[in-house]
């Protein structure tokens, strides 16, 4: 079963940032997929490093746009991506050096942290992006 089920109440309702969240969602289930299946160190290193890569384009794919558009709380909302960045460049450098065994716990930290951005952090730019004509 997927760690994440998308829900409506992941929506935003901006197409383009929906998009890139779901695109997330199924990046993290198939990386869980891959923890319970025991797949090779390699493949999982290698998921990992793409999730990472597509959050950071995420990440400032929304940031081009707070700066686009001067949305107030950017400072605080940029902070909370670059926190989650270096934790999972931490999880990802231990993982490659043997010194972490991925858990259910680091899986549920992945699915918490971006349902409750979602719904909590992001959630506060959709007014001011809907405002500026983006849906
Ligand atoms: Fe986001
Ligand atoms: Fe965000």
């Amino acid at each position: 079963m997927a760690l994440i089920k998308w829900t409506d109440d992941l929506n935003l309702n901006i197409k383009s940032i929906d998009d890139q969240h779901r695109k997330l969602v199924s990046m993290i289930n198939e990386f869980y997929m891959h923890l319970q299946q025991k797949s090779n160190k390699e493949l999982i290193s290698k998921l990992i490093r793409d999730m990472k890569n597509y959050t950071i384009v995420h990440f400032s794919d929304e940031e081009k746009l707070f700066d686009q558009y001067g949305f107030q709380e950017s400072i605080a909302h940029k902070k909370e991506h670059q926190d989650f960045v270096d934790k999972v460049n931490d999880l990802e450098y231990r993982f490659n050096t043997g010194k972490l065994v991925l858990s259910i716990e680091i899986t549920n930290f992945l699915k918490c942290w971006l349902t409750e951005h979602i719904k909590g952090t992001d959630a506060g730019y959709v007014h001011l992006l809907q405002s500026k004509g983006m849906i």
